[in-house]
């Protein structure tokens, strides 16, 4: 198949990209560093010379928080239904769209209201469609997966608040794998999936396992009250910018699914990580 995938230099697109040239695809890769730059494509007419021939697209364009000249709204929403918009023109078969978990009717961060609004273009057009949305991904390579991995080495392991925010992170390889699997002709589209992992954990406890998984033992917590937080992340997201505090509002909220859809999608269940606690009491 004939594929033009958006962000194909990211921690998700990159994966994908690899994941597709070994299943034989031929794969054009867009990105700023492949030469195009989502804020000049704003126009279906803009997509539609790069559409030639292209039977499938998967767009893996995202950022985690705004910063000069990259916005949620170019970014998320703009450049993304301009495309969608020319795929339906081009009569391009299929549209992948990595959206998020919680771009939908709970959505309150320009984050995810951007991504919804996307979603929702493409949803309303006339070709075959999937809208995945992902919870917190975790893989080499990705920049929340090293932040984390980073918090959860140190001998104190700050929490935000009480760490019983409730999170579902999911594997890249169960991810990369619904993308491949929605290639396929047999798979019924115009979907919407939410990509998560087996179970939902608290995020006290994804960082200790975080912190098993580097082959180091239980450390104690500190947990640091929530104002305290937001303040000092509205002064570190200049330095790490998915430290800004709508990401922390966004943890606060908790980022869950259930995993059947994707169970039955992948005709297995997603991947269990090993030693997982088992959910507790209070679970959603
Ligand atoms: N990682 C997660 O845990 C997670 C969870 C849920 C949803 N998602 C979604 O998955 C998608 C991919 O995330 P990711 O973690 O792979 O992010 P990433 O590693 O930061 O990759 C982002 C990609 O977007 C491209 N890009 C950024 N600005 C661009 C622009 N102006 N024009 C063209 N391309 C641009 C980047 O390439 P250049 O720098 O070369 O332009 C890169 O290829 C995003 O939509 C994200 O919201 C991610």
């Amino acid at each position: 198949m004939r594929i033009l995938l958006t962000g194909a230099t990211g921690f998700i697109g990159g994966h994908i990209l690899t994941a597709l040239r070994e299943a034989g695809h031929e794969v054009q890769g867009v990105s700023r560093r492949l030469g195009v730059d989502f804020n000049r494509m704003l126009r279906p007419e803009d997509w539609l010379p790069r559409l030639n021939g292209v039977e499938a697209v998967i767009n893996a364009v995202g950022i985690i928080a705004e910063t000069r000249g990259q916005s949620f709204e170019t970014l998320h929403h703009r450049a993304p239904a301009a495309l969608f918009r020319a795929c339906e023109r081009a009569e391009v078969k299929r549209v992948v769209q990595i959206s998020a978990l919680g771009a939908d009717e709970r959505a309150f961060t320009p984050y995810q209201l951007t991504k919804r609004a996307a979603d929702e273009v493409l949803r309303g057009l006339s070709l075959d469609w999937f809208v995945l949305r992902p919870s917190l991904v975790y893989g080499p390579g990705g920049k929340s997966t090293d932040l984390f991995r980073g918090l959860a080495a140190l001998p104190l392991i700050p929490l935000v608040g009480d760490g019983r925010q409730w999170v579902q992170p999911v594997h890249l390889s169960d991810l990369v794998a619904t993308v491949l699997r929605c290639l396929q002709p047999d798979i019924p589209a115009r979907q919407t999936l939410d990509v998560v992992g087996a179970h939902p954990l608290t995020f006290a406890d994804w960082l200790q396992w975080l912190r098993r998984s580097q082959g180091k033992g239980p450390a104690p917590v500190l947990p640091v009250p929530l104002p305290l937080v937001m303040a000092s992340a509205r002064l570190g997201r200049f330095l790490v910018p998915m430290l800004h505090p709508d990401n922390l509002r966004m943890l606060q909220q908790g980022s869950t699914a259930d995993a059947a859809p994707l169970t039955r999608f992948l005709g297995r269940p997603p991947l269990a990580m090993e030693a997982f606690p088992l959910p507790v009491e209070g679970c959603p």
